[in-house]
């Protein structure tokens, strides 16, 4: 098992962090409609290569997660997508879970799918060049919720999802996402983000997961995006902290936030003082999606032929978050 603690240790090592390029083709859709391009199998594929092959992969991207259509395309070179990812010298990695679904016996809360056939399509993925792979569970919070038979199923699976993933090779990421939707405050996040990521270790030990050879991928936390009581970056980094020190066993090598819908900027400042203060023996770097793709999207769709001039914008902000994941980010630095 050292070989998976060697991995997870190098996707994170001096401030690098992960790409999460593993939108489903729905919510790529969303995000390519939502600039005006069209949703095609090429777009899809032209603008993600132009990010993998951006030169900030090689000392600030230490791992790309991707979706199932991505790790089985080529690109315009005639290279396989993971083969270009590792020539880049970062890893490629795959999100594995086919999603969240209504969790029957409580409809209003979601239950990730995908645990059917999996061992047989961690194989296939292995096969293709994968290093690490992403399942993600989440979780809303409200006065009920998250209820305690979506925190038990949704660590259950995650642990399933984790012991199947070592098995064959492969670290897996763990993902239980406690969302920022709703108008709570940050104390509840407090409190519900910690009955969650407990939870979740509970049942990773259960299943024997070695837990030198995950990465946990949690929020950080935030008061709800319709909170009238939002806090200061000071407080969401020490609350964070103190939240992941009381319930993250010692054991596990690193930890990659999700930016979870808050601005690149606010996602780069959090994470930068989550570094200043950080106590703990884990490395706190970034698993982000749109806190790392967004601008570059936005720049990309005015002239999707500009290569050059969307992989400067991805650069920096890869920049700035690696630099954020060693606590040396300052906002002078941001242009
Ligand atoms: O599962 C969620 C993604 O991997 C991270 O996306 O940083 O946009 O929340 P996000």
């Amino acid at each position: 098992m050292t070989e998976l603690n060697n991995i997870a240790l190098k996707i994170l090592e001096k401030g690098k962090g992960i790409l999460a390029a593993d939108e489903s083709t729905g919510t790529m859709t969303k995000r390519l409609e939502g600039v005006n391009v069209i949703s095609t199998p090429e777009n899809r594929l032209l603008f993600r290569e132009t990010l993998f092959s951006s030169s900030c992969m090689t000392k600030c991207i230490g791992g790309v997660i991707l979706y199932d259509e991505t790790i089985k395309q080529k690109n315009s070179k005639k290279i396989m997508i993971p083969e270009l990812i590792s020539k880049m010298g970062s890893y490629p990695g795959i999100k594995v879970d086919t999603g969240a679904k209504v969790l029957s016996g409580s409809p209003d809360e979601k239950i990730t799918e995908g645990l059917d056939g999996l061992r047989e399509r961690l194989k296939e993925y292995y096969q293709l060049g994968a290093k690490f792979t992403k399942w993600r569970g989440v979780y809303n919070i409200s006065k009920n919720f998250p209820s305690k038979l979506s925190i038990h199923a949704n660590a259950n699976a995650l642990a399933r999802y984790s012991a199947l993933v070592q098995e064959c090779n492969m670290v897996p990421i763990v993902e239980p996402e406690v969302l920022m939707d709703g108008d709570h405050s940050a104390d509840e996040c407090y409190q519900k983000t910690s009955e969650v990521i407990k939870k979740c270790f509970e049942e990773l030990i259960l299943h024997k997961v070695d837990l030198k050879g995950i990465i946990l991928k949690p929020n950080m936390i935030l008061a709800g995006n319709k909170s009238n009581n939002k806090i200061s970056g000071d407080e969401v980094a020490k609350l964070t902290l103190k939240c992941l020190k009381n319930s993250v066993p010692s054991e596990v090598p690193g930890i990659a936030f999700l930016s979870g819908g808050q601005s690149e900027k606010e996602a780069t400042e959090n994470l930068n003082l989550i570094n200043k203060y950080n106590n703990t023996n884990f490395i706190m770097s970034y698993s982000y999606g749109r806190a790392l793709q967004q601008s570059a999207l936005k720049f990309w769709s005015k002239n999707i032929q500009n290569i050059e001039g969307t992989q400067k914008v991805f650069n920096h902000r890869a920049k700035m978050n690696t630099l954020a994941a060693q606590g040396k980010w300052s906002k002078d630095l941001e242009i």
